[in-house]
């Protein structure tokens, strides 16, 4: 039975909690920048009452549908809400497969690299999943980055895959991460989650 109610958690410049509708200004500052939406599946926000419709209809109700709760990724110095890593689909009850976006004052600070590798560990050994995936544009440098980082293997291209906001067609890369995969135990070994991110769970729920 997976785990679907995320625990808030935090990494050295980050709060990871599960997303709420008090979001909808901040999620709308980054969801209506045409640089951000560029390779995200859905349309632009023209207003903060559009955010939080999405959020109401498309997040908060992910546990109903057996998706875990989405993050919000908030900034520790300002509390500030600057993006979201979820899990946007889930197959056969153990694989899941994962989003993530920010605001662009941010990028290239390694935040994404930070929330992901945090996120891995906790939807192997907290939610149970088996096995994770992840995919990108050929285009997206920055995400094809972040993936490496994180160790995801490379599993396959998909051929002009996406029609693009700029009219072309984008061939996507596919990654995977199964939880016995050597790179997992190595980088993400449960022993060493338990230290970490398993002692804060514990001691904010017991
Ligand atoms: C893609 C995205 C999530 C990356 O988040 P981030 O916090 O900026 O990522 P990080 O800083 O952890 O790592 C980004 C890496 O890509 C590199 N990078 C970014 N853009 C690049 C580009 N155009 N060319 C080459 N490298 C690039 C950065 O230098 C960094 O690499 P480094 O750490 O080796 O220097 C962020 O840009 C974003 O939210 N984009 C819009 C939404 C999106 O595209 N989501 C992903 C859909 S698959």
């Amino acid at each position: 039975m997976l785990k679907l109610r995320m625990p808030t958690v935090e990494t050295e410049r980050l709060i990871l909690r599960p997303i709420q509708l008090e979001d909808d200004k901040d999620m709308y500052e980054y969801c209506s920048d045409d640089d951000v939406i560029k390779y995200l599946w859905f349309e632009k926000h023209d207003s903060v009452e559009f955010s939080r419709y999405i959020i109401e209809k498309l997040y908060l109700n992910r546990t109903s549908v057996g998706i875990p709760e989405a993050y919000a990724i908030v900034l520790k110095e300002s509390n500030k809400m600057i993006g979201t890593i979820d899990v946007n689909q889930v197959y056969f009850n153990e694989v899941a497969v994962i989003g993530y976006v920010i605001h662009k004052d941010y990028w290239g600070k390694g935040i994404v690299t930070e929330a992901l590798m945090t996120l891995i560990p906790i939807l192997f050994y907290y939610c149970g999943f088996y096995r994770l995936e992840i995919n990108h544009s050929s285009d997206n440098i920055g995400s094809q980055r972040v993936i490496e980082k994180a160790g995801f293997i490379y599993e396959g291209r998909f051929r002009k895959r996406k029609r693009e906001r700029d009219g072309h067609r984008a061939d996507y890369i596919y990654y995977g991460l199964c939880k016995d995969d050597l790179i997992v135990k190595e980088r993400y070994g449960e022993e060493m989650y338990e230290k970490t991110i398993g002692n804060q769970i514990q001691s904010k729920t017991s």
